[in-house]
């Protein structure tokens, strides 16, 4: 959502501005811009629509080389995605050029009161507040990042900015209210971006800016102060991945990559997570056993598919610790009052780390005396900079906007979360939980072994190209399988798709079902699960109504097959752990689909890969 650079270097800015916004299409957008300074005023070129648009406008006009520039992608909030209301903006007075990432919640009162005040608008965003803002500053005297600050003090929301000045062509300021900001330090050059993904060919060290902060930068320096003008520390890191993992590697598509990059990121998830003992160790897990051990509900809070793999991690957690666990969307609890004490232990799930509403669900539990546990893919990223304790998934930075190897890992670390809470309550055996985790290790060669098997879901997907609705059944765990497994479809197919508790079927939405809808199933492993025979009578029951069958069930299950229109085959695992098998065939149909749909199956419409407004 809204991606975010600038550059202050030797290099040609403008190709690195274009290239850094080319890195981050992925968060989603729905126009592009860029600013640089020529002389004594400053060029601007953007464009409605995708970098494409803009890169033919800047070959149209081209600009001369600069050393200083700022870039933008747009995800349209205030004013729709327009060449006028694409960023940046410079002020009326031309003396600034500003771009932004999040929402400016006052933007309304303070444009009022400048358009009293005589200002003229070009655009219909809150953004251009803040340009007018900084701009009327600086040209009443004050220097830029004491500008920044007074604005900064001045706006109420969710706001990055990034700015520069035309009477300072060396210097960029930038500052941070709860969307990301990082700053790449390279040698005789700096950048910020949203994402290190932006500047990754060029520099691997990283700062983090922190929550109100103003960062000030030339070529040689980086200084760092609060809105307040205080000395403020950032947080340095080095960026573990190159840009290999942000390129797509020979594959069509990210999602696809990222679907077959699962064995290692589970394993990856996996590492290093077990003593010699056969323990488990949670290293950045920083609440005391006591707590732990005193907690007596968990409450999950997550979005989307992070949402779904907290409902798995439910069933996980209750069976092994026998705590009560409440899933919750992260959009609605702190709207109905949840009931939290200090005893309260709330687990967030969050691939990018900087998802809004997760962010103020988790502040509403703190602000309750709940302790909070982040899983997340994104290192330094404000929802673990915000939890008690992280335990981090090792995906690698997710590129396609359609969660893939993020929920799977998602999936191992509640797993880990759930054996720990389980050995540290003394709910399982020692040799119980290395029971489990034996088998978790082992799962990486089983994910491969369905990835090595994918061919008849191309062929399914030719053959149902043409469906306009789709179902998804699952019970237990394979429930909220099917919830994600439609989640996919919907958001990269654009196709009808919803999923099901398989039971709950006959109260309702089997009237849904005829010839023209398939119904995905999946099977719980035969024998070992009393479901099993449940949910093979719900596959009679929705083929008994015309629909095709694609029946999901593990190697060795006879029972299915007379009721299976199409069969896939999926390796022998435990009930609980079956989804880090079993979601794998259901995202490569969806990507299949949207491939012969013709569709961008990385940047699907209307969606933005780290949702940073609520
Ligand atoms: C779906 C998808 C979204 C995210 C959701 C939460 O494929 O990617 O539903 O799962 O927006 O995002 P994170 O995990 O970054 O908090």
């Amino acid at each position: 959502m809204c991606g975010i650079i600038g550059y202050v270097g030797p290099r040609v800015a403008l190709d690195v501005a274009v290239a850094g916004l080319k890195r981050m299409e992925y968060r989603g957008y729905d126009s592009a811009g860029v600013a640089v300074i020529v002389g004594d005023h400053i060029e601007l070129r953007k464009k409605a629509g995708k970098i494409a648009n803009l890169e033919a406008e800047l070959a149209a006009r081209p600009i001369a080389p600069t050393q200083i520039a700022i870039g933008h992608t747009r995800w349209a909030t205030h004013g729709g995605p327009t060449d006028e209301n694409a960023h940046p903006h410079i002020s009326a007075n031309g003396r600034v050029a500003l771009i932004h990432n999040g929402i400016i919640e006052n933007f309304a009162t303070l444009r009022q009161q400048l358009e009293a005040a005589g200002v003229p608008f070009q655009s219909k965003t809150d953004t251009e507040v803040a340009a007018q803002l900084l701009g009327r500053e600086v040209e009443a005297g004050a220097d830029l990042a004491d500008a920044m600050r007074t604005v900064c003090r001045l706006l109420d929301g969710a706001f990055t900015l990034v700015a520069l000045d035309v009477t300072q062509p060396g210097r960029l300021v930038a500052a941070r209210r709860n969307s990301p900001l990082v700053v790449g330090v390279g040698e005789g050059e700096n950048f910020v971006a949203s994402d290190v993904a932006a500047f990754i060919e060029f520099t691997r060290s990283a700062i983090e800016l922190g929550q109100d902060q103003v960062v000030d930068l030339d070529r040689d320096q980086v200084t760092i102060t609060d809105f307040a003008g205080r000395p403020a520390q950032g947080k340095p890191y080095e960026v573990t991945w190159d840009l290999s993992a942000a390129e797509k590697s020979g594959y069509d598509w990210f999602m696809r990559k990222e679907i077959f990059e699962q064995p290692r990121a589970v394993a990856d998830t996996l590492l290093g997570r077990f003593t010699d003992a056969g323990a488990l160790k949670l290293d950045e897990l920083h609440i005391s056993e006591g707590h732990l051990r005193a907690v007596d509900k968990i409450i999950i809070v997550a979005c989307g598919t992070a949402y779904y793999a907290g409902l798995v991690a439910k069933y996980a957690i209750e069976h092994w610790t026998r705590v009560a666990c409440e899933v919750e969307i992260a959009s609605e609890f702190r709207y109905r009052d949840p009931i939290i004490t200090g005893r309260t232990l709330v687990v967030t799930i969050s691939q990018s780390g900087e998802t809004a509403d997760t962010l103020m669900a988790i502040r509403h539990a703190r602000e309750q005396g709940a302790r909070i546990v982040a899983i997340c893919n994104t290192n330094g990223s404000t929802i673990p900079r915000e939890s008690d304790a992280v335990i981090y998934t090792h995906a690698g930075p997710e590129i396609g906007v359609a969660s893939t190897k993020g929920f799977i890992t998602q999936l191992a670390a509640c797993y880990l979360l759930g054996l720990y809470l389980a050995q540290i309550r003394g709910t399982m055996f020692g040799d119980e939980i290395a029971g489990v985790m034996r088998e978790l290790a082992a799962t990486p060669p089983l994910i491969q072994k369905v990835l090595d098997t994918l061919e008849p879901m191309r062929d399914l997907a030719k053959r149902l190209a043409g469906k306009e609705s789709f179902l998804f059944l699952g019970r237990h765990v394979g429930y909220p399988i099917a919830m994600e497994g439609a989640l996919k479809l919907k958001e990269i197919a654009y196709v009808h798709a919803e999923g099901f508790a398989a039971g709950e079927l006959k109260h309702g939405p089997i009237a849904l079902v005829d010839k023209d809808v398939p119904v995905f199933i999946i099977v719980p492993p035969m024998g070992r699960d009393r479901l099993h025979d449940k949910v093979v009578s719900n596959i009679e029951e929705v083929r008994a109504r015309g629909a095709h069958t694609i029946v999901l069930a593990e190697e060795g299950d006879l029972d299915v097959a007379p009721h299976a229109d199409t069969l896939f085959r999926l390796p022998r695992v435990s009930t609980i752990l079956q989804p880090l098998v079993s979601i794998v065939p259901l995202q490569f149909f969806a990507c299949e689909l949207a491939t012969l749909l013709g569709y961008d199956v990385d940047q699907p419409r209307n969606l933005a890969k780290s949702v940073t407004v609520e």
